[in-house]
């Protein structure tokens, strides 16, 4: 009789620490999913290298205030984003004579200026 006891307090049990387990699963997929921090080295350096070259890279001819480096991009990053939210035909918008970049470019600058211009 007592084996059965057993049995069924390990058969409840079991049943109680499946369901504790399914539960917390499910709780997990609902939690958003964890973004890579935006960071100079890993996002910034080549979309500045790309679109704002060769005019802010000095070693590359350019004239205009330099952007050549995680020091320069962090300190100018407000100017910087003010540009490239203008519009073509806009006074002062940048890239100078290009096309405008793509929202999720502009906000990369945007998420790395807000989570404190990571190097
Ligand atoms: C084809 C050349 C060219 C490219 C490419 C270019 N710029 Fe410029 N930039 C200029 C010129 C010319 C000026 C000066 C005229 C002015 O201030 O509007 C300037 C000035 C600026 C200034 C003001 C600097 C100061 O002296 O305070 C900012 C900020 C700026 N650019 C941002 C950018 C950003 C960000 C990019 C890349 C997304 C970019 N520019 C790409 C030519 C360029």
């Amino acid at each position: 009789m007592k084996k059965y006891f057993i049995m069924a307090a390990t058969f409840v049990a079991v049943i109680l620490l499946s369901n504790c387990h399914t539960a917390k699963k499910a709780a997990k997929t609902t939690t958003a999913p964890t973004v890579a921090a935006v960071t100079y080295h890993a996002n910034i350096q080549s979309l500045v290298a790309d679109n704002c070259s060769p005019c802010h890279f000095p070693d590359k001819g350019g004239n205009k205030k330099a952007f050549d480096s995680y020091d320069a991009a962090k300190a100018n990053i407000d100017s910087m984003i003010a540009r490239i939210e203008r519009n073509p035909g806009d006074k002062g918008f940048m890239p100078f004579k290009r096309a405008k970049l793509s929202d999720s470019t502009i906000n990369l600058f945007k998420q790395w200026r807000d989570s404190g211009a990571l190097q």
